[in-house]
Formats: C-alpha cells, structure tokens, sequence
C-alpha cells in the first residue's frame, strides 16, 4: 500500500505533463495531485478531459512564477512532493524569444524551489519525506558528433553499456556525468535551472532529482513539435519544411514510457542524482519524415508514398544540434526502468491517435481550444 501524498504537478496541461498527471491520477487514487498550470498557448486542458472529474484531481491556473500563490496552494494542499515540467519548450520559439525562457525556465524554477523550501522549512520533520522532482532536457549537453568505427557508415549496431544492442549514428552519447553545453537559449535556459535545482539541494538540503530526457513523440503534443506539425500537414496536403538538409540525428522516446520513467524515478530515484532517459532510438529527420509520410499515407488510404513531394527544404534553424543520442544505462541498471515501446509500434500509435483525434488538432489550429478553461472551470 502506497503512503497518501500530495503531489503539485507544474505544466500539467502540456504535452508530456498531461501523460504524468493521467497515470498518476489513475494509478494512484489515494494521491492528491494538482496540476498547476499557467494555460499559455501550449496548454491545452482538452488533453485531460477523461480524468478532470476524477476526486483525486484538482486543476489551479497559476504561474510558477507567482511565489505567494505557489506557497499559499502548498500551504492549503499540505503539498509532499513537486514535479517540475512546465516550460517554454519550443527551440525555435527560444531563437524569436529569449526572454520568455529565461522567465519561466529559470525565474519560474527558481520561484517555485524558493516556495517549496519556505513551505517545507515550516514544517517540523523538515525535508523529511519530500521530493522536488525536475523534468530537463538531453539539450543541456550540447550536441554530439557523427562519428563511427573505422570503415563503417552510419548508423551501425553498437552496444551500451548495460549491454542493449542499438543502431548509433556516433560513439559517443550523453552520459550524466557529461560536462553542460548548451547552445540554444531553450537549451540554456534549462541547464540554468537544473543548476539552480541542484544548488537547492547543496545548499539547504533539499530533496531534489534531475532528469534529462532526449525528445518525446506521442499523444497530445503541439502541432509546433515535428511530428505532429508534419502528421497534420500530410493531412492538409501542405509543405513539409525540413530544417536545412534533414540530416540531424535525435533520440525518440514514446511519452507514456517517459510518463513511466517519471512514476518510477519519483517514487525509487536517488536524491540528488540524475537520470537521463531515452530509448536507444536515433533517427535522421529525414528518415523520420520518410516514415511518417508512409504510415500516414497508408492509415488515409492514400497511395503509398503519394506526399512525399511536400517535402520542402527550408534555411537551416540557426545553431541546430547536429545530433543528441542518450545512454539511459544508468536507469535501466539503478531502477529497472526500460522503454516498452518498439519506434515502429509507437509511430503506429502515433499517427492512428492524430488521424482519430482531428477534431483535437482542429480545436487548436482555430484557436478554440483557448476558451475551454473560460466554458469548464471559470466560476469553479
Ligand atoms: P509543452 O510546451 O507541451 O508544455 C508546457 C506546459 O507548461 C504548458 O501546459 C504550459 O501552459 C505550461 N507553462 C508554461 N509556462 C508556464 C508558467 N510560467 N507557469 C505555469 N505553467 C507554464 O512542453 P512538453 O513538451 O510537455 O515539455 C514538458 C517538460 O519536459 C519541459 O520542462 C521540457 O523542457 C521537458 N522536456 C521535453 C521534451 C520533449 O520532447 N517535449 C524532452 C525532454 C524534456
Ligand atoms: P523539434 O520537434 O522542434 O524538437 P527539438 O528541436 O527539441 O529537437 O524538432 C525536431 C527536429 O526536427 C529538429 O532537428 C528540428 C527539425 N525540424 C524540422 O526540420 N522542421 C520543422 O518544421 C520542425 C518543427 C523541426
């Protein structure tokens, strides 16, 4: 039997903070959790209309930079535990917009550590039995070279070191121990808070954990995001606007085996430790685009590779990370966790869930999404 908690999730409306907040939900009646939100446009409520009824749940529209309120809902909801993940998240957003990053990404995160340790300084066991769980980025370590064996073009089968066999476009691959590199200001923006997160732990001993994780593909997420911006314009028959020559490499992980990886590492990880999470799964965009022009071709009925002359090549985006490839050995060996998923599997979802959630992406591409908080919860 789990001990009850009271649990804040930050940026629970989003892509990957909707997943958390539904497994915790469901896998944890007894937990309270509250999804703290601030709905900027890539918070989309419609993505938890199944749990919103539910006891255990409780939605706040806040901003993580609002200290008083953050402390005065910790105070009211006996908070135990924090999982951090809302952020600007879009690389191509940070290049428009720095300071918006630097204001969520880091004041937020610093905001809500200094909330958290005012609320549990207050209490008399102290930190004991809290957690202030971070959720980061592999961008943080900067990019990683194409490199192989001798004689062998890329990618090749290659083993890590927990032993898992994977095709590699390079032999080397983001460790935890690895020095901070980041080159964009999404990138930058996260490594600060990760540095803030941990100095919150040196400091004043606050129970905190940090994961860097490559990037998710799933259910849920902004049409601003590759996959699912290409999936919708295979859809609409529009270009498809590949970043200089489609030749960077980056590591795919199905969300729901994130979401698990959070469940796991919130309730068994190490304090003070960092994780890094990823599925073994590098793939040039290109062949990525390739696959999913195939599969949504085929799931519409349309001839096979019909729309692969939307492809459309555009000015590279400034500063773009060759490749990011993780070694997760480290989870795999300390918690057991491992990904559930096979890419061609999840792709399969992938798509089968956008072409059967039209009205979703509709929603948000009129803009209508927006009033949903006005029309559900205003007047709560
Ligand atoms: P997202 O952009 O889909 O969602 C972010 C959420 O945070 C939104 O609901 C938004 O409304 C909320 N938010 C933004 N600013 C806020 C503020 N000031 N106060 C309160 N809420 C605010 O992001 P995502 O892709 O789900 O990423 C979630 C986290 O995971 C981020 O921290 C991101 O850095 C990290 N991450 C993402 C990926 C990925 O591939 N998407 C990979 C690794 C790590
Ligand atoms: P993205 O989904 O924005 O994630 P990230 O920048 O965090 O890796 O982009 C994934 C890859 O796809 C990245 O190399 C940039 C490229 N990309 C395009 O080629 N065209 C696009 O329209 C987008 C959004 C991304």
């Amino acid at each position: 039997m789990e001990t009850k908690r009271s649990i804040i999730i930050t940026g629970g409306a989003g892509f990957i903070g909707s997943h958390v907040v539904r497994l915790l939900v469901n896998k944890y009646p007894d937990y309270r959790i509250i999804n703290v939100d601030k709905l900027t446009y890539a918070g989309n409520l419609e993505n938890l209309k199944d749990i919103e009824g539910k006891p255990n749940y409780r939605f706040v529209r806040m901003d993580i930079c609002d200290f008083d309120g953050i402390l005065a809902l910790m105070r009211e909801e006996k908070v135990d535990g924090i999982i951090h993940l809302a952020a600007e998240s879009h690389v191509d957003r940070s290049i428009k917009d720095p300071f918006t990053f630097a204001r969520t990404n880091v004041i937020g995160t610093l905001s809500l550590l200094q909330a958290a340790r005012t609320y549990w300084e207050e209490q008399k066991e102290g930190y004991e039995g809290k957690r202030f769980y971070h959720i980061s980025t592999d961008e943080v370590y900067g990019a990683l070279e194409m490199t192989s064996p001798e004689g062998i073009e890329p990618p090749f089968t290659t083993r890590a070191s927990s032993g898992k066999k994977h095709l590699a476009y390079g032999t080397r691959f983001f460790t935890e121990d690895m020095k901070y590199q980041p080159h964009s200001p999404y990138s930058a923006s996260k490594a600060s808070s990760d540095h803030f997160v941990r100095a919150f732990h040196d400091t004043y001993g606050m129970p905190t954990i940090v994961t860097n994780c490559s990037n998710n593909y799933g259910p849920y997420q902004f049409p601003e995001k590759l996959i699912p911006l290409f999936i919708n314009n295979i859809c609409q028959r529009r270009p498809l606007p590949v970043y200089g020559k489609g030749e960077n490499v980056r590591d795919w992980l199905y969300v729901e085996d994130h979401a698990r990886a959070i469940d796991v590492i919130f309730h068994r990880g190490q304090v003070a430790e960092t994780y890094n999470i990823g599925g073994f799964n590098e793939w040039k965009n290109i062949d990525i685009i390739k696959v999913l022009i195939q599969t949504t071709d085929r799931l519409l009925g349309r001839e096979e590779n019909e729309d692969v002359g939307l492809i459309t090549y555009v000015t590279d985006r400034a500063g773009h990370d060759l490749r990011y490839a993780i070694d997760s050995s480290k989870l795999q060996r300390e918690l057991g966790w491992e990904p559930s998923l096979q890419f061609e599997e999840g792709i399969e979802k992938t798509v089968s869930w956008y072409l059967a959630n039209g009205e979703w992406m509709r929603r948000i591409t009129s803009g209508e999404y927006e009033k949903y908080y006005d029309e559900m919860y205003s007047g709560r």
